[in-house]
């Protein structure tokens, strides 16, 4: 067995900058947190899942730093990331008289580090705020680069703001414990980085795919590397998304539209993702951008990863005007004309309309 590799990737954000540590036995070192700003208390929010497995370990590394580490566990699942479940970390922070030095800690999945960050974004106007992700998909992509929020129902991550964390600490070893298809789901964001920027990384991927589902340390741990090294490269520069950061939605405007219309939590995130990625690559080839070869590689890769590759059907009187009413609710839409990320070169993507019936094709083609 070979030792996992552990490494550094930066953020580079001027005074917002923080590092990404990504390798074993990180969470539960009292060393991980030495740098942190000072607090008189620290908070960790996890939820019932997460919890029993890993809370005690990262509470008692924070003692050695903070006189008060307070535990907020919340329920588990995507149906519960809204308001009155945020509402719940702010009851708790103004409960155990948390001021704002205050320092809160995001233990868990990208459902917990999006609202602990939109919690940290707004308690007290603010207060700083650490990721420690424990699936694949929030290391490799919902703890970086500062998106917090909720869910509204009317639309996926519509309330919520950006706010940067101070560190992001990615322990692989707790991926050990992760459901396979939890892992799969975070596979899908992993795929996405590399027909929108990388495609030696899709290459690599596709060699490395028994590996990392036979969650092989050193595999995961340059997945996330990679994907993080992306990411931030990505984020460094467009932290607000006016251009470049669209294409990091790869595959994610049909996939919101899967996850709304069937109810959150249904489809895992990463499910719809990597199905929506097979519909935005079939409208690329539409489109003239992409070959069918392309489209065939990628859905080839998606499916071996354990993703579903059919979307589900929303409405059975009108699928496709489903899907697209949902899709005008996206948060890339300007005017009610739906934007979607396409692939449109080795490597490259781009964010662009497309005719209704173009869509209503791939809809139709794409979903049983
Ligand atoms: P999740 O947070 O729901 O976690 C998945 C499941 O795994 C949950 O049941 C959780 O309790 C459990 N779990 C977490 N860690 C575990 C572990 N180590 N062992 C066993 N079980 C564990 O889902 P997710 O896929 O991590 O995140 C999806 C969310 O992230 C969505 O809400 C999505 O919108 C958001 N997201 C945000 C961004 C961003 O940039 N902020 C990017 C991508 C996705
Ligand atoms: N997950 C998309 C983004 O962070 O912009």
């Amino acid at each position: 067995m070979t030792t996992p590799t552990f490494s550094t990737v930066s953020i580079d954000l001027g005074e917002r900058s923080y590092p990404i540590h990504i390798g074993t036995a990180l969470l539960a070192q009292a060393s991980t947190y030495a740098k942190l700003p000072k607090a008189a208390h620290a908070v960790v929010v996890t939820n019932t899942t997460v919890s029993p497995l890993y809370s005690e370990a990262l509470v008692s590394a924070l003692g050695a730093r903070y006189p008060a580490v307070e535990l907020v566990v919340l329920p588990d699942g995507e149906s519960y990331k809204h308001w009155q479940t945020l509402n719940q970390i702010f009851d708790a922070l103004l409960g155990k008289g948390c001021d704002r030095k205050t320092i809160l800690f995001a233990l868990g999945g990208g459902v917990v580090g999006d609202m602990t960050g939109f919690a940290a974004a707004s308690y007290m106007r603010g207060v700083p705020f650490v990721q420690v992700p424990t699936t694949l998909l929030a290391q490799v992509d919902s703890s970086v680069g500062g998106k917090t929020g909720i869910n509204h129902p009317m639309g996926k991550n519509m309330i919520g703001a950006f706010y940067q964390p101070q560190m992001v600490v990615c322990d692989i070893d707790t991926l050990k414990t992760l459901p396979a298809r939890e892992l799969s789901a975070g596979l899908a964001e992993v795929i996405k980085y590399g027909p929108i920027a990388d495609l030696q990384f899709l290459d690599w991927i596709e060699a490395n795919l028994d590996a990392l589902l036979a969650r092989d340390p050193q595999a995961l741990a340059y997945a996330v590397q990679r994907s993080c090294e992306i990411k931030a490269w990505v984020v460094g520069q467009d932290e607000r998304e006016a251009g470049l950061r669209a294409i990091l939605n790869f595959g994610h405007t049909f996939g919101h539209a899967i996850e709304a219309g069937l109810g959150y939590g249904e489809w895992l995130h990463g499910e719809a993702v990597g199905c929506g990625m097979v519909m935005a690559a079939h409208l690329s080839q539409r489109l003239g951008l992409v070959d069918a070869d392309f489209v065939t590689r990628l859905t080839g890769l998606i499916a071996k990863a354990g993703l579903p590759i059919q979307g589900p059907v929303l409405d059975a009187a009108d699928n496709a005007g489903r899907y697209l009413a949902l899709m005008r609710l996206d948060k890339k839409s300007e005017a009610g004309d739906i934007r979607f990320v396409v692939i449109d070169g080795p490597a490259r993507a781009a964010v662009r309309g497309a005719p209704d019936a173009l869509v209503r094709e791939v809809i139709d083609h794409c979903c049983a």
